[in-house]
């Protein structure tokens, strides 16, 4: 357990780059526009900013901080800042659980957009073979190898950057992925204020309606918020952690947070544009927005194949610097604690949870008929770590941090006694109570 020196990044925007990788992912690019879809537009991004800046922004400091001055993983830093026993560890541990199980199934979807970029390689997003487009995605489905392969390639894919370590892994990679996924998102931006759905998809996504407003929204939009700035899970904690501890931790997740919300409503545009270019495609399909209504209007467009390259490569990037950020909470915590060097635990834990995402692989397939509560292990794993452990794992940061580190804490972030003051209050009563309104109507409907 004896940590000499601990690696760190090589300053700032390594930081900002993997922070921001691990936080824009699927569910930015797959999540936020169906469920945006979903729940009538307009209403549900207002709730969802007001959600980032109330809830989200003041977890994410917390979290941050917790690694920042803890420099430890996401179990030890606990102990480092209280005492060897102290019982907010178990916050810690809800996080590793939790990553375990979200990287199992993150990968299998993951998996997924591999699959389809080799489709958009291949020309099978493309207007000649329009007619088969909506069945790729069940067809994926239905093959227990194909789901395998591609997820089994997606967690190599991961353990390779994990185990190069924190400055020559992580940042190296999200260095090189993070601009080139920013460089494709700008591209299919701009593309899309050429589309005649453009005034359609912006109306959808920035007009408030009140008449579609529901408490279901306004619940998803908190959820929402922590699963996109990958919060609860330790894994800005052991991002923090790396960082130098004179570092801002306002101004990095100020500019996170910012990065991730733009990217979430360009990909809505993005998405919405297209889908509404289409007379008679609804915005309001669901998980299938991503993989069947996309591909098909694409196939339905001059150069859609490129374009559907263009797509899934981006989300394929941003899905790898998310779940490399899953790995490396589990990776850190036994190679630190354990002692166990850094290459043998990410391949060793790496390949158990790769082995454990079969479940959730043939969940579509062999397994489709074993369910347990009603549930496939894949929406078994999705349910039980976004409804409960996330949402723990959060609450245990935000309380220990509030009532814990601050107002000291607080006030060593902000001059101003103001703003430390906000920080503190925000920490401790508002993000609790929003999580806790969560667990309990999830567990009441
Ligand atoms: N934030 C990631 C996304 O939007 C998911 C994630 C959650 C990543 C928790 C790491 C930790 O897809």
């Amino acid at each position: 357990m004896a940590q000499t020196e601990r690696a760190h990044w090589s300053g700032r925007l390594g930081f900002i780059l993997a922070a921001s990788g691990s936080a824009v992912g699927l569910g930015n690019i797959w999540k936020f526009p169906y469920v945006a879809g979903e729940n009538g537009g307009g209403v549900f991004v207002l709730f969802y900013l007001l959600c980032i800046a109330l809830v989200g922004l003041p977890a994410f400091i917390a979290e941050l901080r917790v690694g920042q001055q803890g420099q430890a993983n996401a179990v030890q830093s606990f102990k480092n800042l209280d005492h060897a026993g102290s019982k907010w560890r178990v916050a810690g541990w809800c996080g590793l659980v939790a990553s375990f199980l979200i990287l199992s199934f993150y990968s299998v979807v993951g998996g997924w957009v591999f699959d389809f970029v080799w489709l958009a390689i291949h020309g099978e997003i493309s207007p000649d073979n329009a007619a088969n487009v909506s069945t790729l995605l069940p067809e994926l489905h239905a093959s227990a190898f194909r789901q395998t392969f591609w997820h089994l390639f997606f967690m190599a894919a991961t353990v390779f950057i994990v185990l190069a370590g924190v400055k020559d892994g992580l940042e190296r990679y999200t260095k090189i992925l993070m601009p080139v996924l920013l460089g494709l998102l700008m591209l299919l931006f701009f593309r899309s204020f050429a589309t005649p759905g453009i005034g359609k998809a912006l109306e959808f996504l920035f007009r408030f309606d009140l008449s579609s407003f529901s408490t279901d929204s306004l619940l998803e939009a908190v959820g929402h918020s922590f699963f996109t700035l990958s919060l609860g899970m330790g894994a800005i904690l052991t991002y923090g952690s790396y960082l130098d501890k004179k570092e801002s931790a306002f101004r990095l997740s100020l500019t996170v947070a910012l990065l991730d919300t733009v990217i979430a409503l360009a990909a809505g545009v993005i998405i919405f544009s297209t889908v509404f270019s289409n007379p008679g495609t609804e915005p309001n399909s669901g998980p299938g927005l991503m993989f069947i209504t996309l591909p098909l209007l694409f196939a339905d467009m001059d150069g859609g194949q490129y374009v559907a390259l263009a797509f899934f490569l981006l989300v394929a990037f941003a899905a790898l610097t998310s779940s490399v950020s899953m790995l490396e909470v589990v990776v850190a915590y036994w190679h630190e604690q354990h002692n166990v060097s850094r290459k043998k635990t990410a391949l060793t834990v790496g390949g158990i949870i790769a082995a454990l995402g079969l479940l959730s692989a043939f969940s579509t397939n062999v397994l489709a008929d074993v369910t347990v509560y009603g549930l496939t292990f894949f929406d078994l794993f999705d349910k039980l770590t976004s409804l409960f452990l996330l949402p723990m794992g959060g609450l245990g940061i935000s309380l220990f941090f509030g009532w814990k580190m601050c107002p000291k804490s607080a006030n060593q972030i902000f001059s101003n006694p103001l703003h430390a003051a906000v920080l503190t209050w925000l920490c401790r009563i508002v993000v609790p109570a929003a999580v806790l309104i969560v667990i309990g109507s999830e567990i009441l409907s």
